[in-house]
């Protein structure tokens, strides 16, 4: 694992940007994408670039059952925000929410995965150490599944939403075994409350308890944290 240490999530974008330079040059297509605020930075920077995406494929790693993609909180609409608008992909794959079918949509994604294999996956950081929706206990060998979310997540979210009903209860999240697949893992985090989990990830044991410590048998992860992610490490 070559863990970068950056003064913020800005000098964290721009170093980002170099790795995405760095694999294009050496023929990467397929892309792993990640939603949530730890990525914002990186997706201004590939944005503001004039990296080519149009003969590229990005798979994004998760999305909430139940959302259309013009839902303002599904994670299609945040990547629709924060990078297709702005950089067209050849195609851009995101878990289908309004699927109810959960054993079609899976295993439709493990299909796009397949046929797409992931030259770079993005990844961001739980703070309990999960990585896409595979909360602690996740099998490492996961395919795409359904997950019930959390009730401390539900409850969280519902200041989005006007009805209680409408807030969504499951996720489809690629599996563990998906993310581990891809060529080149790029997990990036950022700030005190990611520290534990960056120790925890980088220096404790393997574990299913930290789904991310499973990084440490991929053999090309490169994390990007600034000072106060990186405090608790040796
Ligand atoms: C998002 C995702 C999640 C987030 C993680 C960190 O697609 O899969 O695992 O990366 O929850 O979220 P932020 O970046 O908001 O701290």
């Amino acid at each position: 694992m070559k863990v970068i240490i950056v003064k913020d999530q800005n000098e964290g974008g721009k170093e980002a940007l170099k790795l995405y330079e760095n694999e294009m040059q050496n023929g990467a297509k397929v892309f792993g994408l990640a939603t949530g605020s730890t990525p914002i930075t990186t997706y201004e920077e590939l944005v503001a670039s004039d990296l080519d995406f149009s003969d590229c494929v990005s798979v994004n790693l998760d999305e909430y059952v139940g959302l259309t993609p013009d839902n303002d909180q599904s994670y299609h609409y945040f990547m629709n925000e924060h990078l297709f608008k702005y950089k067209k992909f050849k195609h851009s794959y995101v878990p289908d929410g309004t699927n109810m079918d959960a054993a079609a949509e899976t295993a439709r994604y493990d299909k796009i995965i397949e046929k797409n294999p992931i030259d770079l996956q993005l990844l961001g950081l739980g703070r309990n150490g999960h990585i896409g929706f595979n909360e602690p206990g996740t099998p490492f060998d996961s395919t795409t599944h359904k997950i019930k979310l959390t009730q401390s997540t539900i409850d969280a979210n519902s200041r989005f939403f006007n009805r209680e009903e409408d807030v969504p209860k499951e996720a489809y999240s690629m599996g563990i075994g998906s993310i581990m697949t891809a060529k080149h893992i790029l997990l990036e985090a950022y700030g005190d409350k990611k520290a534990e989990a960056i120790q925890k990830m980088v220096q404790g044991p393997v574990t299913t308890d930290v789904p991310a410590s499973v990084l440490q048998n991929h053999p090309n992860v490169t994390v990007i944290i600034d000072e106060a992610a990186a405090a608790l490490l040796d």
